[in-house]
């Protein structure tokens, strides 16, 4: 099996959310044992932003003729990784009730008219193949349960953005409060790691059953693949 892992924080390995999705990747290696393992790895924060020649062409009616360059050909290496993945887990903290910029840049990257969703009267239908997406979050304040006192604009808006290319099988995980450090930090960290594996204790018959009937995305453009 085939996980791709996204880091996001810019503390990246050393990270919390890096920390948390490690019981994922650990969870996904025992639930769907049968085919080894295969981590292809990303770090969000080394991506550039995209450039001229990409907004260019997202907004004409056709992607630009020739070998793509710059911000287009990083981006059919992005969507590829993406469609070549059985499982997606995305190591995230919260920056300003949101996604941090490096996960926004990813998403500009993969969310991609006529690569990963067309455009018709109903709306914008996703291309890719659906598959299981893990979102392991890490924030210093609470963002959800009754003592939450910020908003989380994170979890709906990677929804949505997700969505619209296709993903819709996502699953957070969150380890909230690391500002308090000590022992309520050790807390919430054990409390998520027992949701976790608690998961993929019940979910490992369903998820290997459902990554062996999801097909590949196969080569998705003729350039180089990653
Ligand atoms: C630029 C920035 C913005 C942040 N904004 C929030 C926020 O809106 N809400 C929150 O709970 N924590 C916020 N934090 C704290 C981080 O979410 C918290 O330290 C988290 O544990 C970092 O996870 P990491 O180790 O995976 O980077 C922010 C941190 C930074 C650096």
């Amino acid at each position: 099996m085939s996980v791709l892992r996204l880091t996001c924080s810019p503390r990246g390995a050393e990270s919390e959310s890096h920390r948390l999705s490690q019981f994922v990747v650990d969870g996904l290696a025992r639930a769907d044992a049968a085919r080894g393992r295969d981590l292809v790895e990303i770090d969000a924060n080394r991506l550039p932003h995209v450039d001229a020649e990409y907004a260019w062409a997202l907004g004409s009616p056709s992607d630009p003729d020739g070998d793509p360059a710059g911000s287009l050909h990083q981006s059919d290496r992005l969507i590829q990784s993406l469609a070549d993945a059985d499982y997606v887990v995305i190591a995230t903290p919260m920056h300003n009730y949101t996604v941090p910029s490096a996960l926004k840049v990813w998403i500009d990257h993969v969310v991609r008219v006529r690569s990963t969703f067309t455009v018709t009267r109903e709306g914008k239908i996703g291309v890719l193949a659906d598959k299981p997406v893990f979102v392991a979050v890490s924030s210093g304040g609470l963002f959800s349960g009754g003592e939450a006192r910020q908003p989380d604009f994170l979890t709906p808006y990677l929804k949505v953005a997700l969505a619209t290319i296709g993903l819709k099988r996502l699953t957070f995980f969150s380890v909230e409060g690391t500002a308090m450090g000590g022992q309520a930090l050790e807390a919430a960290r054990l409390r998520t790691q027992a949701e976790i594996a608690a998961y993929f204790a019940d979910a490992a018959d369903t998820l290997a059953e459902v990554a062996v009937q999801a097909p590949r995305g196969g080569s998705l453009f003729s350039t180089d693949r990653p």
